[in-house]
């Protein structure tokens, strides 16, 4: 370690440092929640070299890596959920502090929606003057799950409420155009900036080759070559010009590609805890991996699910050496932090929900041989987890060597001191509610919801249709107030009506569980019931059916008995009247981004490893109409 600057270097850049905190501070940060004299104990790291932002980012490292405590070593390794106080205050609540500054942790994931940007700017300057208030001032990275698409499902994508509202991944996927996945991370990365969120639990590039699978929904499809060619936009675009003090940190997951879930079940559960690959077909999902390693990912996640029949241990990949380390470090060459899923150590509640640790084929071992077995896999920290005891514990008894947590806390501060957070942790409060969803990002999200939607059949082009207010119409999932806004005359019933506009869910089977509903599991396809229910209204009057697809669907009636057949991905109403009626010039530009199935029977049928696998589907990969073709 050499520490270059001069005494008087040395003396400017503490008072820049404390001239800029205490502006920073005096802006940002409400005086009641000064309770622990936060400026004195900044003004005593400010003379310290890892603070001085001419040294290099190895030496800053090694100054701040050798002055800390084991406890401060152990809290880098975890990262764990905090919540937006419920009351719409922007205190820190007990929990909160004692993360910080009792277990010495410094990454989180904010859970939850924002409605306010500022109060969420306010509340993230509180949580980074908490963490100015330990020892050694190590500033807090914030991440999310997505919460950037119109879609809402509680688990691995948040409501995007003030956030701009993007058609889900999917729809970006179907728009096959690299440039605006690149457009949609700038902006995401602006947006997040604004709120203090500085690393990004996604891009979710697992290939939707089992079109069961819950998850589908964050995925950029089934073909591998897209999902790497946007991948690659994707990273980007959250980088920025180069990675510093305005990129966003992106988690890329979940390695090693966990599409091929067996019989669609997803792992978070425990019957979803094996990936399988009856067509031999393990590779190709790393397809994506490889572009985003070379693309520059800084950091990637495992998932839960355990890889059966292969060369490799048969626990889940975060916890898998073989995964880790020989394929993921040594072959692939990946040098980044490797975060693990959340929840593999301790068992907990989820929504409500009681949720087993995902310890897939190490159920048997105990927590803190779980955290030994991680450890060892190579992974740099574990996530939904804050077990600083299970460290101590296994350092303290010369199990794990302290070397070896040096090297995962050396990757975890130096991505932070390259996000700049040591030289600035706070965010302009009063900037936050203008930064987000500004007019030019709404617009550029409005017009993705609109460009997304995949017109799959249109007989006798019926769409788009002519407005005309002698015409009856017949809606379901469409709020009604958006026709009337459009004088557009609405009937009670399809007998009535001259036309029917159908906005469908996708099918599934509805699960038990506060946090297990929100999978969509099961058939993709609806039930005789709600198949009888809709060809009666097929049969009684020409039907437009807007399908979103948060997984593929098998619907080979809809198609064959509806006048048009639609996909969307996460669009509003209002986009969908737009492209029905041709609002604007708008027409649909999608293309399926994964094969839609003939039956159930044939998904059962068909390898999950392997794409474009089931026998005859009703649509391929790729397929779109617009309103010339028809
Ligand atoms: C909101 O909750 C926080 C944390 O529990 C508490 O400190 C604060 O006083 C509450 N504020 C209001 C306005 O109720
Ligand atoms: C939170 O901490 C404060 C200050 O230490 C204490 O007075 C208060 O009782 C705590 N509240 C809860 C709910 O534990
Ligand atoms: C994907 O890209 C590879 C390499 O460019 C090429 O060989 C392969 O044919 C492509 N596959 C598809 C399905 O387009
Ligand atoms: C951010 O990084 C740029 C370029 O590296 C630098 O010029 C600027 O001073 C940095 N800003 C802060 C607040 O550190
Ligand atoms: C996973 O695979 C093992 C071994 O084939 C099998 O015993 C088990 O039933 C499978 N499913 C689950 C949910 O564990
Ligand atoms: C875990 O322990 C149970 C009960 O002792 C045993 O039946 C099971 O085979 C063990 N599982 C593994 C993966 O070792
Ligand atoms: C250290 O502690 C762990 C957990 O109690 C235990 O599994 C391990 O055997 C211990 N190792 C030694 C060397 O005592
Ligand atoms: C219907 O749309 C109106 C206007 O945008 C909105 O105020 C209302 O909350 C919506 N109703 C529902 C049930 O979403
Ligand atoms: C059939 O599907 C409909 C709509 O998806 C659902 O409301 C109903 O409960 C299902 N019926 C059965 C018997 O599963
Ligand atoms: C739409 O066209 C397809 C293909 O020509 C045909 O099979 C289907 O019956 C038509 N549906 C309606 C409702 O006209």
């Amino acid at each position: 370690m050499v520490y270059r600057s001069t005494r008087s270097d040395r003396k400017k850049q503490a008072f820049i440092g404390l001239l800029f905190a205490a502006t920073a501070m005096a802006k940002a940060v409400p005086a009641r929640s000064f309770q622990h004299n936060a400026f004195t104990r900044r003004s005593n790291t400010e003379m310290l070299p890892y603070r001085d932002a001419s040294l290099s980012v190895d030496e800053r490292v090694d100054d701040l890596i050798q002055r800390m405590t084991l406890e401060e070593k152990a809290g880098q390794l975890f990262q764990n959920a905090l919540n937006l106080p419920a009351n719409g205050s922007s205190t820190l609540v007990n929990t909160t502090v004692l993360a910080i500054e009792g277990n010495f942790q410094t990454h989180f994931n904010l859970a939850g929606a924002v409605d306010s940007p500022r109060v969420a700017a306010l509340w993230h300057n509180n949580v980074q003057q908490s963490a100015l208030n330990t020892r050694l001032g190590i500033p807090v990275t914030m991440s999310s799950d997505p919460r950037n698409s119109y879609i809402d499902a509680v688990g691995s994508q948040i409501a995007a409420t003030a956030f701009s509202q993007w058609p889900g991944s999917l729809g970006l996927a179907a728009l096959r155009d690299a440039s605006l996945v690149k457009k949609f991370a700038n902006i995401v990365r602006q947006e997040y900036l604004a709120i203090g969120l500085r690393s990004a639990l996604h891009p979710q590039v697992d290939l939707s080759t089992e079109p069961r699978w819950a998850r589908i929904g964050g995925t950029m499809g089934e073909d591998a070559n897209l999902t790497a060619e946007l991948v690659v936009a994707y990273i980007q675009g959250f980088t920025g010009d180069e990675f510093g003090n305005q990129s966003v940190t992106t988690v890329t997951k979940h390695f090693p590609g966990s599409g091929p879930v067996e019989d669609g079940e997803d792992s978070h559960f425990t019957y979803g805890k094996n990936a399988t690959y009856p067509g031999n077909n393990f590779e190709h999902h790393l397809i994506p991996f490889k572009a985003a390693i070379k693309a520059g990912a800084r950091q990637i996640m495992p998932y839960y699910s355990r890889p059966m029949g292969t060369k490799y241990e048969e626990v889940a990949s975060g916890m898998n050496k073989g995964i880790v380390t020989d394929l993921l470090r040594n072959e692939l060459g990946f040098d980044g932090i490797v975060v693990t899923d959340w929840g593999l150590v301790t068992d907990g509640v989820i929504r409500g929900q009681d949720m087993p640790a995902r310890a897939w084929g190490a159920e048997n071992l105990t927590e803190i041989q779980r955290a030994e077995k991680i450890l060892n896999a190579g992974a740099d920290q574990f996530g939904g987890e804050k077990r600083v005891d299970l460290i101590l514990q296994l350092v303290g008894n010369n199990t794990i060597t302290e070397d070896r947590i040096d090297i995962s806390v050396r990757r975890l501060l130096r991505e932070k001191f390259l996000l700049g957070l040591f030289e600035n942790p706070f965010v302009d409060v009063d900037a936050a509610d203008k930064l987000v969803n500004t007019p030019e990002f709404n617009a550029a999200a409005q017009d993705a919801q609109r460009k997304s939607f995949t017109l799959l059949t249109n007989n006798a082009t019926v769409l788009p249709l002519k407005h005309d207010k002698r015409v009856k119409f017949y809606t379901e999932g469409l709020n009604t107030t958006l026709l009337a806004q459009r004088k557009v005359t609405v009937v009670a019933t399809p007998e009535e009506a001259d036309i029917a506009l159908i906005r469908l869910q996708a099918p599934y089977e509805p699960r038990p569980g506060g946090f297990e509903k929100s999978y969509h599991a099961g058939s993709l396809e609806y039930n005789v019931t709600e198949r009888a229910r809709q060809a009666a209204i097929y049969s009684t009057v020409p039907t437009i059916v807007d399908i979103f697809l948060d997984r593929p669907a098998a619907i080979p009636e809809i198609a064959e008995q509806a006048k048009a057949l639609m996909a969307n991905y996460g669009a509003s109403g209002e986009a969908f009247l737009d492209v029905v009626f041709g609002a604007d010039g708008y027409k649909p530009q999608g293309k399926l981004p994964f094969d839609l199935p003939r039956s159930m029977e044939a998904v059962e049928a068909s390898n999950g490893d392997v794409p474009f696998d089931t026998v005859n589907p009703v649509f391929r990969f790729g397929h779109g109409l617009s309103y010339e073709d028809c």
